[in-house]
Parts: C-alpha cells; sequence; structure tokens
C-alpha cells in the first residue's frame, strides 16, 4: 500500500472543512484552561501547543495573559486559519509549521500541550522519538498535558487510525521521565452529536 503523505492529508483537511465541522472541534479547551489554572502556569511560562491546529486554546491564552505561545502544525492550512481570527494578535504567538515527528526544538518550554495529535503515532519508535522530545524540549519541572482516544474511544480520528490509550497507559509511556500529576477521562461531543472518549494526563519532568 502507498504510504499516506501525513502533511498533504491534513492540508486538505484544513482547505475542505470549516473548524467547526471538525469532529474535534471546541469552542471552549475547557480541560486544557482548567489544567493552566490548576498547576497555576506563570504568565511568562514558555509553552507549545503541539497539533494545535486550529484550536481557540491559543486565543484563551493570549486573553488571559500569556505571552509566550508557540503553536505547532504540520498544516500550514490550520495555521493560517488561525492567524487570520487572531489578526493583529497573531503576531504575539510563534507560528511553527512542521511535522512533529523531524521537529528539531531551538529552545526549551515550560509547558507541552498536545490534545489528539499524539495519537496518530502509530510506530512504536516515532512514539519513543516524541517521548524524547518532550524530555528533551521541556525544561526542569516542565509539564506536560497530553490527551488521546482513551481504550473506549474510536480506532480512528480525522480518518485516520489512531492508537487508543487507558489513561494509566498513557502516563506509563512517559514514566521513564515524567511522574504522573493528574490522570482523567473525559467525553467530548462532536459537532454532530457523537461522544468521544478521551484520556488526559498531567506530567511533570522528573529532575535528570
Ligand atoms: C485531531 S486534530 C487536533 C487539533 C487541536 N489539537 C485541537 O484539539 O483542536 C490533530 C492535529 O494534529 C496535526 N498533526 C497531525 N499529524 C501531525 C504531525 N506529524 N506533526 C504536527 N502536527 C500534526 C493536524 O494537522 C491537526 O491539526
Amino acid at each position: 500500500m502507498k504510504k499516506l503523505d501525513v502533511k498533504c492529508y491534513w492540508e486538505n483537511v484544513y482547505h475542505t472543512k470549516e473548524f467547526a465541522q471538525m469532529s474535534w472541534y471546541q469552542k471552549v479547551p475547557t480541560d486544557s484552561l482548567i489544567f493552566f489554572q490548576k498547576m497555576a502556569i506563570p504568565k511568562n511560562a514558555r509553552i507549545i501547543d503541539v497539533g494545535g491546529g486550529d484550536s481557540y486554546l491559543v486565543d484563551y491564552l493570549l486573553t488571559t495573559g500569556y505571552r509566550n505561545v508557540s503553536v505547532l502544525d504540520i498544516a500550514s492550512k490550520a495555521l493560517e486559519k488561525a492567524q487570520k481570527r487572531l489578526g493583529q494578535w497573531a503576531d504575539r504567538v510563534t507560528w511553527i509549521n512542521a511535522d512533529i515527528n523531524l521537529y528539531q526544538p531551538t529552545q526549551t518550554y515550560d509547558v507541552w500541550h498536545d490534545r489528539a495529535t499524539f495519537h496518530f503515532l502509530l510506530e512504536e519508535g516515532l512514539v519513543h522519538r516524541y517521548v524524547e522530545q518532550t524530555r528533551r524540549a521541556l525544561s526542569t519541572d516542565g509539564l506536560l498535558f497530553i490527551g488521546t482516544f482513551s481504550e473506549k474511544g474510536q480506532a480512528h480520528c480525522s480518518g485516520l487510525p489512531v492508537r487508543q490509550y487507558a489513561k494509566e497507559k498513557l502516563a506509563e509511556v512517559f514514566q521513564p521521565y515524567f511522574q504522573e500529576m493528574d490522570s482523567f477521562n473525559t467525553d467530548h461531543f462532536t459537532p454532530s452529536g457523537k461522544v468521544q472518549s478521551y484520556s488526559f494526563c498531567t506530567l511533570r519532568k522528573k529532575t535528570e
């Protein structure tokens, strides 16, 4: 079978659909915002949203005073849409158009946020590389907030196969370098009314 061109796939998704039609759409990224509040993330924290797409998280972060936010996505169209929405505020964000599997961070971050991107990594080698990336890119005591489909969730997301993780399993994957602070399951309601079960974990980088 021909290997999927992942970039092309996602560019096409963002070219052909509006955000509010996408299954992962959230008007308010509540779980993520609760994480920022609960962990009392300082306003000068260096934050990266990996696979941030067209998410409103960046809007909320900016309006609540965060001033060091980066959004990374493989689809330039997703970033373009977010930039257009933000208007002048877009200049306050660092936009990174890259494949997380190839990306070499040029700085360290205090917070790594990923909702529904890590679960697309199917090969063991890519999962391992992602874990190594988070270790290298996060500062001492840095926090990782990560969400995937749960073991009760769907086997596909946006038409692509995903790995489903029980919350305990998700924490275990990062366990060599991270200590689990919190984990929970939550139901997400898609715009068409379907329920998707997610696992979320908050993990703190262990002192090396
Ligand atoms: C299910 S969407 C989630 C978007 C966003 N995190 C949210 O919660 O609204 C997955 C996102 O990951 C991006 N993505 C998929 N594979 C990627 C990769 N290898 N590197 C970077 N971004 C990727 C897609 O373009 C898409 O924006």
